[in-house]
């Protein structure tokens, strides 16, 4: 095998679990990932585009729609996972939502919706996920620059990203005995699906 084959090929017989991986982001590293020769499963609330990732990706992926903040979709995700191939390598925690809602105008289910897909969803897709992890293995998270930067508008989106960075700090220490590493991806301005990240401007 080249240099290059086995760069490409780094990912080869992992499994991995993208969530979010019908758009934007995740379905980019799903493709990415089926690339380097991993097995992914993807998730997204929509079936329909769902459906339409799998088929971009092609081949080694599986669709599973759910919440991440439903529990019992969760459940139903990782029993897939389980059935299907019996372990997890790699999970990319990454679904999450932006809304804009300036102080002042910041209501009770803004706060709860965000807070529930990016704080307690990712939260949950991590630890349901831990029983399938075997010898080691990595978790990737999806923050942002909104977690340290003030953006006029996101305010509740930063402070949900500022838990993520929280979880990662805590949970190295936390999966150390599990030799499970924990990553953080900040993005800023990727162009995604709504473009609510067009609003994160000086
Ligand atoms: N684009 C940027 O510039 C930027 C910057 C900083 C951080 N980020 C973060 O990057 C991640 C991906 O965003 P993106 O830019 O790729 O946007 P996107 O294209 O809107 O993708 C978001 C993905 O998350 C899924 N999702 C949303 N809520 C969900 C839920 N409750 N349960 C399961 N899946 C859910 C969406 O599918 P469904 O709608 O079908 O559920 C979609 O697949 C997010 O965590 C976002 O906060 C993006």
């Amino acid at each position: 095998m080249t240099q290059t084959e086995l760069i490409t090929k780094r990912l080869e017989g992992k499994i991995a679990v993208i969530t979010g991986g019908n758009s934007g982001i995740g379905l980019a590293t799903a493709q990415r990932f089926v690339q380097e020769g991993a097995y992914v499963f993807i998730t997204g609330r929509r079936q329909s585009e769902l459906d339409k990732a799998v088929k971009r990706v092609g081949r080694n992926v599986i669709g599973v729609q759910g919440d991440v903040s439903n529990l019992a979709d969760l459940d139903r995700l990782y029993e897939n996972v389980k059935q299907q191939k019996g372990r997890i390598d790699v999970l990319f925690a990454n679904a999450g939502v932006a809304d804009v809602a300036p102080l002042g105008s910041i209501t009770e289910s803004h706060f709860d919706k965000i807070f529930n897909i990016n704080v307690k969803g990712l939260l949950f897709t991590v630890q349901k996920a831990l029983t399938l992890f075997q010898d080691g293995g990595s978790i990737i998270l999806t923050a942002s620059i909104g977690s340290s930067k003030g953006f006029e508008g996101v305010s509740v989106y930063g402070a949900t990203k500022a838990a993520v960075r929280s979880f990662a700090r805590s949970w190295t220490v936390d999966l150390k005995v599990k030799s499970i590493m924990i990553d953080l991806c900040l993005f800023l301005f990727l162009p995604s699906r709504t473009n609510k990240y067009d609003s994160f401007s000086d």
